[in-house]
């Protein structure tokens, strides 16, 4: 069993799409053990994609991150990281396959619906930024 940070960002959420975004993580097994709607600072912001920060596109994705609110999930499921990255479609949303939600709900490489931890340890430090532990529901509740 793995765990990983999903983020249903300000575009989607803008789109009135975060149920359709829930019901196709759902339907390709994964399930939800943590969620809430959240508004980040555009400091919050920073310090989420810290790792980013010499990044050109850095103060336009906090802005754009920082813009309205969004729905921080916990996803679990056997291979839980691979399995959002591939429902989610690649990075820019006009290269993502077909059915996938940022090929259906995103607009551009920085408004691209969704976010998905890449590695357990980045699914780790990222959920860590946004959930404490009696926030999870695992197995047994
Ligand atoms: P995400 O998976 O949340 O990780 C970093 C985010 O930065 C990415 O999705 C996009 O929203 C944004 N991003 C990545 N590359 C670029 C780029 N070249 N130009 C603008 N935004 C980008």
């Amino acid at each position: 069993m793995e765990r990983t940070l999903s983020l249903i960002k300000p575009d989607a959420v803008r789109k009135n799409a975060i149920g359709a975004i829930i019901s196709m993580l759902e339907a390709g097994g994964l399930k939800v053990v943590g969620a809430k709607l959240v508004r980040l600072s555009r400091a919050q912001a920073e310090g989420f994609y810290a790792v980013h920060r010499e990044r050109p596109f850095f103060s336009s994705l906090c802005e754009f991150m920082s813009s309205g609110p969004i729905v921080a999930m916990v996803l679990e499921g056997e291979g839980a990281i691979a399995k959002n990255r591939e429902i989610m479609g690649v990075t820019d949303s006009k290269k993502a396959a077909p059915g996938t939600i940022r090929a259906r709900f995103g607009t551009s490489i920085e408004q691209n619906a969704v976010h998905g931890s890449d590695a357990p340890e980045t699914a780790r430090t990222e959920i860590a930024y946004f959930f404490a532990p009696y926030e999870l529901f695992g197995l047994g509740w």
